[in-house]
């Protein structure tokens, strides 16, 4: 009899053909993400599930599903998921790192420079027919990547990765990590380890590339807002959640720092009445960051491989834990 496997949500038409050949499987169609009644309701008798961010699969939702083996992420990002509760379970997850980081460090980078040189508020001018002054000298203007320095807070592969991207143009790289790096790594990557008080009253630039996580969680609020420079701005790809987003919009508000890019909010997806959207001096992407052709079909390979190895008692390729 073929195995059971339960999907939150639709995955590519050529992951579903490859799950298909080996399993029954049952894909979720409505409310996103999916209510828990209905979730606990559909794993009891699954024996691999294949989630996405925002999927809440706790300790009660895991207490239902008997025959569960595996839980598969369609994301970097396990947050989502109570990973103790999974290993005492004997629970396997997998994830999907590696393969969306350049795609990720990108949009932080498009981020930054949208910020600094106005693209989308231009755009909004433009469409809103408020151009008026053509190439006027105080006008529309912006700020130099180059000599800015830019703090990473954690530098895992994407903030590594951004370092890179931030090299190449000739940017000052300051960063924060719970683990410093080694000279040798820190001298290839033109990184300079700071304190994290040192990076917040330091950088021009700050990008946050750390975990959702109890420690984490609202690290930047209004206390480090008052601590950055006036003229500073706030890059987030990583989790809306590591953000006071109330401070944060107090402080945009009261041009404690000058501006923000966001692709990740603390509640998805924000709404028009989201007080950010107000703002001319913040950029918005919805929760894009590995968004592209590649890396999404990449992603969705991987998170069928790890799926097969969990199911059959397998270390998943990329796996938390167990
Ligand atoms: C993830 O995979 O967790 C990221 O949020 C994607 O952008």
């Amino acid at each position: 009899m073929k195995k059971k496997v339960f999907l939150t949500r639709r995955l590519h038409d050529f992951a579903l053909k490859e799950l298909k050949k080996k399993y029954l499987i049952e894909i979720h169609s409505g409310k996103i993400p999916i209510p828990q009644t209905k979730l606990r309701s559909k794993i009891k008798d699954v024996d691999g599930l294949i989630c996405f961010p925002y999927d809440k699969i706790n300790s009660e939702t895991m207490e239902v599903a008997e025959k569960l083996k595996v839980i598969s992420t369609y994301s970097v990002g396990f947050d989502h998921i109570d990973t103790e509760s999974a290993k005492k379970r004997k629970i396997r997850v997998g994830y999907t790192p590696e393969v969306l980081t350049d795609a990720t460090a990108d949009l932080a980078f498009a981020l930054m420079i949208d910020l600094l040189r106005r693209v989308s508020e231009g755009d909004r001018i433009i469409r809103e027919n408020k151009w008026r002054v053509i190439y006027g000298a105080y006008d529309y203007v912006g700020a130099d990547l180059q000599n800015k320095t830019l703090g990473i807070l954690g530098l895992g592969r994407i903030g590594k990765t951004l370092a890179k991207r931030a090299k190449a143009f000739d940017m000052k790289i300051v960063y924060h990590n719970r683990n410093r790096l080694s000279p040798a790594k820190e001298k290839s990557l033109g990184a300079k380890y700071l304190s994290f008080e040192k990076i917040i009253s330091q950088s021009d630039i700050i990008s946050v590339h750390v975990p959702h996580t109890s420690q984490t969680e609202n690290m930047l609020n209004a206390k480090i807002f008052k601590k950055m420079k006036k003229s500073s701005f706030l890059i987030n790809t990583a989790r809306g959640k590591v953000i006071d987003e109330k401070d944060l919009i107090s402080a945009l508000k009261k041009k404690e720092i000058a501006g923000a890019g966001l692709d990740v909010f603390a509640n998805e997806p924000i709404s028009k009445e989201n007080q950010l959207t107000k703002l001319q001096n913040v950029v918005l992407a919805p929760h894009i960051g590995s968004s592209t052709k590649e890396t999404r079909a990449k992603m969705a390979e991987i998170t069928v491989r790890n799926l097969n190895l969990g199911i059959n008692g397998k270390k998943p390729i990329y796996s938390v834990g167990y």
